[in-house]
């Protein structure tokens, strides 16, 4: 027997796909829609198209229990079912970077044109500018008077995508004062509110911008310590032990302060660029100029370490052979979005390197977006008569190699750490000449950035 709302989920990506896996988890019957029809019958047949641990487990639970369906048909799910997320992706457009909400604006249209049932919520899942929720309503209620909206941001990271789907830091409800909405937010999400979870409960412009000040944040916290490792190489200090130090503070924290090659993905990099096009338009522009800043400060961290690679092997790549480990933009994904290792390694290989990449998860993806890189299928094969080795995402396949071990492979004993993940002293040990960025060469004694707790080693 049926429990509680019927939810659809419109947009089966990364977020919408763990949305309606989660959401039937949790005991309510769920259908997924997407228009890619190949999306919809794969997530039909229990296969999760994204690397993302744990949901294709809970997917086949899911669909064979009967609570979750998938479907291309927006009629059969629009008058059947109680509460809509809306989880459709909202892509950088062209020109100003600002977010392109045509993929909200047709769910939420196709919505209303094949009529929604008396009562139904409009959920919000997408990152979106300010002034997006209100102009929705605007429109929903202008068709469909008894169809409420709320805005109800998600924060998910991949690679902890159920984990913080099932259990987030907190929900936000973005609804308008006196509606049903936060009430019927609250019985969809009871199981994670007896848990813990706190809830704010606000307005919908709020709503919208908890999400990107809080990728803001982060983007931030990331390129000021990048910032410092680039001050520690003209000062000859050491940014991991700065990183370590200042992380005691509590108030500043060490999480999210490792520094490196800086940050990628679908999130971090779009919705910077997104936020300040909306602060323009609202004219606010000066309120978010530092965020162009902190894109430059992260862009900045690839190219130096082309540079530290290149002046690890004396001033020139070209004709060098380079073994690259690290495709994805950070470990545990196959997502290669904006990922600072391909950016590093297509810039050497533009240089005139020889480059070889291997990734645990994400080189069928690199392969459709460089083609013309070459590829391996270990890190044996990728480091093979190498003159360097670059370490550009932190897989813990990497983080545990043996320095030793590879030796009788390379061509050179030189490695550039672009993600602070090596064990130094053991690397220089083994007789490898080490490099990474913010830290003198040569110098450090201690071993990797095991005090810096990343989200991986903190969750
Ligand atoms: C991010 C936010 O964390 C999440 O809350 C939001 O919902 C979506 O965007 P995600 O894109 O999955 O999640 O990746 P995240 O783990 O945040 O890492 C982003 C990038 O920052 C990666 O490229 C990572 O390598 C880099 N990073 C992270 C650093 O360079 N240093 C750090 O200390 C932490």
């Amino acid at each position: 027997a049926e429990t509680g709302p019927r939810i659809a989920v419109l947009g089966t990506g990364y977020l919408g796909a763990t949305h309606a896996v989660c959401m039937a988890e949790l005991g309510f019957t769920v259908i997924g829609y997407d228009v890619d029809a190949a999306k919809v019958a794969r997530l039909a047949a229990g296969e999760v198209p994204i690397f993302e641990p744990g949901l294709e487990e809970l997917l086949r639970k899911n669909l064979e229990s009967g609570w979750l369906s998938f479907t291309t048909d927006i009629d059969g799910i629009a008058g059947w079912a109680d509460v809509h997320f809306v989880c459709v992706g909202t892509p950088q457009r062209a020109g100003d970077g600002g977010a392109d909400l045509r993929y909200v604006d047709a769910a939420v249209d196709q919505l209303i044109a094949a009529g929604l049932a008396p009562g139904a919520l409009i959920v919000g899942k997408s990152t979106v500018p300010a002034g997006t929720a209100a102009g929705l309503a605007a429109r929903i209620s202008a068709a469909a008077p008894d169809v409420e909206l709320a805005w109800n941001p998600e924060f998910l990271r991949e690679g902890f995508a159920v984990e913080d789907t099932l259990r987030p830091d907190r929900l936000v409800f973005g609804v308008t004062p006196g509606g049903a909405a936060e009430a019927r937010l609250r019985a969809v999400y009871t199981a994670t509110i007896e848990a813990g979870t706190p809830v704010v409960v606000t307005d919908y412009a709020t709503a919208e911008l908890v999400k990107v000040a809080a990728n803001a944040f982060l983007a931030t916290k990331i390129s000021f310590i990048n910032a410092m490792a680039e001050i520690c190489d003209v000062a000859g200090a050491d940014v991991l032990e700065l990183a370590t130090a200042i992380g005691y503070d509590a108030r500043i924290g060490n999480r999210f302060l490792r520094p490196g090659i800086g940050f990628g993905g679908g999130c971090l990099p779009k919705d910077i660029r997104a936020f300040q096009a909306r602060a323009t338009e609202l004219g606010a522009g000066s309120s978010l100029a530092f965020l162009a800043e902190i894109d430059a400060v992260n862009l900045r961290a690839r190219q130096r370490a082309v540079t530290l690679t290149r002046a690890a092997l004396g001033g020139v790549v070209a004709g060098r052979r380079l073994g690259v480990l690290g495709a994805a933009f950070k470990p545990n994904s196959d997502d290669i979005r904006d990922s600072p290792a391909l950016d590093i390694a297509a810039e050497l290989a533009a240089e005139g390197a020889q480059v070889v990449v291997y990734d645990p998860a994400a080189i069928p993806n690199a392969r459709l977006r460089y083609p013309s890189l070459t590829y391996a299928t270990s890190v044996r094969e990728a480091v093979k008569a190498a003159d360097a080795v670059l370490v550009l995402t932190e897989w813990a396949e990497f983080r545990t190699l043996d320095p030793a071990a590879l030796l009788p492979h390379v061509a050179g004993a030189v490695v550039v750490d672009g993600r602070h993940a090596l064990d130094e002293r053991r690397w220089r040990e083994a007789g490898w000449a080490y490099h990474s960025l913010g830290r003198p060469s040569g110098a450090a004694s201690q071993p990797g950035a095991d005090d810096l707790t990343d989200d991986e080693a903190a969750a």
